[in-house]
């Protein structure tokens, strides 16, 4: 693994590994067990998005490790002006030793890896976020002890979390079902991969995804860029709130997750949320293991 720019990259072997490493370094966190691994190492996060979860994560997640973490907006450097991402990728690889980038076109990100020479990671584009998933995996495996046979259900928007869900679900073993409306469809290369892999069903209807799920989750309707869709959008989703009702349908102890932040009301019920609270808040925290978890990975001599 050189780079963490999708999903679709990844191995079943990287994936478990990154897992395991990740629920190493928590361990060691919460028994005070300091684990320098990236001494002297400098992260650049390029931010064309807002973040809250994927800037403290992954700027206190190096600080751990013994490194430190150059938060860099867009809107001061120069690629806000125009520097071509290129050029951006060489000059940084003399100073840097990784990057993650939040951005919207996932061929920028892309391209920050081909022309760069040090490890890249997607801290979420238009088309994936897998640092989410890849925490998502681990609170599933935290909570249910295995991912394997298990059924994964996403209810919502095509967007970057159910295309990476899809990805990362089917590579680790999960079945995976999605409900989303007509014209929201995941990304046409992840039902290629989806059809390839098996084990995965796409419906309109909420309560047929949802059946004998062991774990549901579910994304705003409207994502970051997408804020003017926001009222077309609050109607062609009406119906895919994940309320009780619809948890009624899987199976008993069934999880519900959410990448945050989440709007109550639309997505999912504040009873729901709530009641779910314990592991939602878990999944946010496993963002920075996981994330650590890629660094170490990544950026280790
Ligand atoms: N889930 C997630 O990526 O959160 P932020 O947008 O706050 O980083
Ligand atoms: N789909 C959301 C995820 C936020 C973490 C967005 O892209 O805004």
């Amino acid at each position: 693994m050189k780079h963490l720019l999708k999903m679709l990259d990844l191995s079943k072997q990287e994936i478990v590994e990154i897992l395991n490493l990740a629920d190493q370094l928590k361990y060691e966190r919460k028994h005070g067990i300091a684990h320098p691994l990236l001494a002297g190492k400098s992260l650049g996060m390029i931010f064309q998005k807002s973040s809250t979860r994927t800037r403290v994560s992954f700027e206190t997640g190096m600080y751990q490790l013994g490194g430190q973490a150059l938060f860099l907006s867009s809107r001061d450097l120069q690629i806000g002006r125009g520097e071509p991402v290129e050029d951006t990728a060489r000059v940084l690889s003399r100073y840097l030793d990784g990057i993650m980038i939040r951005t919207y076109a996932q061929e920028e990100v892309e391209a920050l890896a081909q022309y760069g020479s040090i490890p890249v990671i997607n801290g979420l584009t238009d088309f994936c976020h897998p640092c989410q998933v890849l925490a998502d995996l681990m609170t599933i495996r935290e909570f249910k002890g295995k991912l394997e046979g298990l059924k994964m259900c996403f209810i919502g928007d095509g967007n970057n979390m159910m295309n990476s869900l899809i990805v990362g679900g089917l590579k680790t073993g999960m079945s995976v079902s999605v409900a989303c409306p007509v014209d929201y469809q995941p990304d046409a290369s992840v039902l290629e991969f989806a059809k390839q892999a098996g084990g995965f069903e796409m419906f309109t209807d909420p309560k047929q995804a949802a059946q004998g799920a062991d774990v549901i989750l579910t994304d705003v309707w409207a994502s970051m860029g997408q804020e003017e869709e926001k009222q077309i959008r609050e109607k062609a989703f009406a119906g895919y709130c994940v309320d009780q009702q619809l948890l009624e349908r899987a199976n008993p102890g069934c999880m519900v997750l959410h990448c945050l932040p989440a709007h109550r009301g639309e997505e999912i019920t504040a009873q729901v949320f709530e009641a779910h609270a314990k592991e939602i808040f878990e999944e946010a925290e496993n963002r920075l293991h996981a994330q650590k978890a890629v660094m170490v990975l990544l950026m280790k001599d």
